[in-house]
C-alpha cells in the first residue's frame, strides 16, 4: 500500500545517550496518523531505539547491512543480526554508501535479495550525480540504477520495496531539487515500475525524495501527486525540524 513516509536516517551522528535524547523528544510528539514515521539510528543504537520506541508509532530502521547470511566480513552486520534486535526495515544503496562502500548496483541487487529472503522491507535508494544532470542524463542513470539493483524482484516481492530518490547533488549540500525535477523523475520512475510490473504495483510503491528536505521546503516538495514523503539527513537531527517535515503533508 502507497504510504506517506518520512525517515530520518542519522547517518554516522549521535552516541548512545544522544540517540535516547532524540528519541525521547519525538516520542513527546504526536505522529499524525497519515505518516509513517521511521528513524535510522547508526547500529550500536539500534536494539536500544527498537525497546526504546516499542509500542510507539516510530519505526527503527537500519542504514545498511551485508548481503552474505554471515561469515568472515569483518565489520559488517547481517540481515538476521538485525531482525534479531527488532529491525524489519533498511536502506539500501545510499549515495553515500554507493561512493564510499563500494555498494554497487549489482551488490545491491544482493542486499535487496538478502533483505526479502528475511522478512525486511528495503528502503532502496538511487539517484544521479551532478555531472549526470549536466549532462541531461539523470532519467537514463536512474534507470540503471533500479534495473540493475532491484528491478529482478517480482511482483510479489516488490511490495516490500520503498523507493528514494536522492540527487547525489543536492545531499547536504542545502541544494534541493525543485519541486518540479523531483516530480519529474518520481512520475518517470512509477512509470518504469507500471512497464516492469503493473499499474497497480507501481501505484502502490511509495516514492520518497531525499536531498536537503527542510521544515521550510518540505511542504512545496511533498505535495507533488507522486512524491509521498522524504528520506531525511540533517533535518533529521533535530527533533523540531524533523516533526515539521513530519507534519508538512
Ligand atoms: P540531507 O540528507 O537531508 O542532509 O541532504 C539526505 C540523505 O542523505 O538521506
Amino acid at each position: 500500500m502507497r504510504r506517506n513516509i518520512v525517515a530520518g536516517n542519522w547517518k554516522m551522528n549521535n552516541n548512545l545517550l544522544q540517540t535516547e535524547a532524540l528519541l525521547q523528544e519525538l516520542k513527546m510528539q504526536v505522529i499524525p496518523e497519515n505518516v509513517t514515521v521511521m528513524v535510522a539510528p547508526a547500529y550500536t543504537n539500534l536494539y536500544h531505539a527498537f525497546e526504546s520506541v516499542r509500542g510507539q508509532a516510530i519505526e527503527v530502521v537500519a542504514q545498511n547491512m551485508h548481503q552474505s547470511k554471515n561469515g568472515a566480513y569483518t565489520g559488517e552486520v547481517s540481515a538476521e543480526m538485525l531482525k534479531s534486535v527488532g529491525i524489519d526495515t533498511v536502506i539500501l544503496g545510499h549515495s553515500e554508501r554507493r561512493a564510499y562502500f563500494n555498494d554497487t548496483n549489482a551488490v545491491l541487487a544482493e542486499k535487496v535479495n538478502t533483505a526479502l529472503e528475511n522478512d525486511m522491507q528495503a528502503i532502496f535508494c538511487f539517484g544521479e550525480e551532478l555531472e549526470d544532470r549536466k549532462q541531461g542524463e539523470q532519467f537514463e542513470v536512474v534507470k540503471a540504477q533500479l534495473e540493475q539493483g532491484l528491478l529482478h524482484l517480482n511482483e510479489e516481492q516488490f511490495k516490500n520495496i520503498i523507493l528514494a530518490y536522492e540527487p547525489v547533488w543536492a545531499i547536504g549540500t542545502g541544494e534541493t531539487a525543485s519541486p518540479e525535477q523531483a516530480q519529474d523523475i518520481h512520475a518517470y520512475v512509477r512509470k518504469l515500475i507500471a512497464s516492469a510490473y503493473s499499474d497497480t504495483v507501481a501505484e502502490n510503491v511509495s516514492i520518497l525524495y531525499g536531498g536537503s528536505v527542510k521544515p521550510g521546503n518540505a511542504k512545496e516538495i511533498f505535495a507533488n501527486p507522486d512524491v509521498d514523503g522524504g528520506l531525511i539527513g540533517g533535518a533529521a537531527l533535530n527533533a523540531n525540524d524533523f516533526m515539521a517535515i513530519v507534519n508538512a503533508f
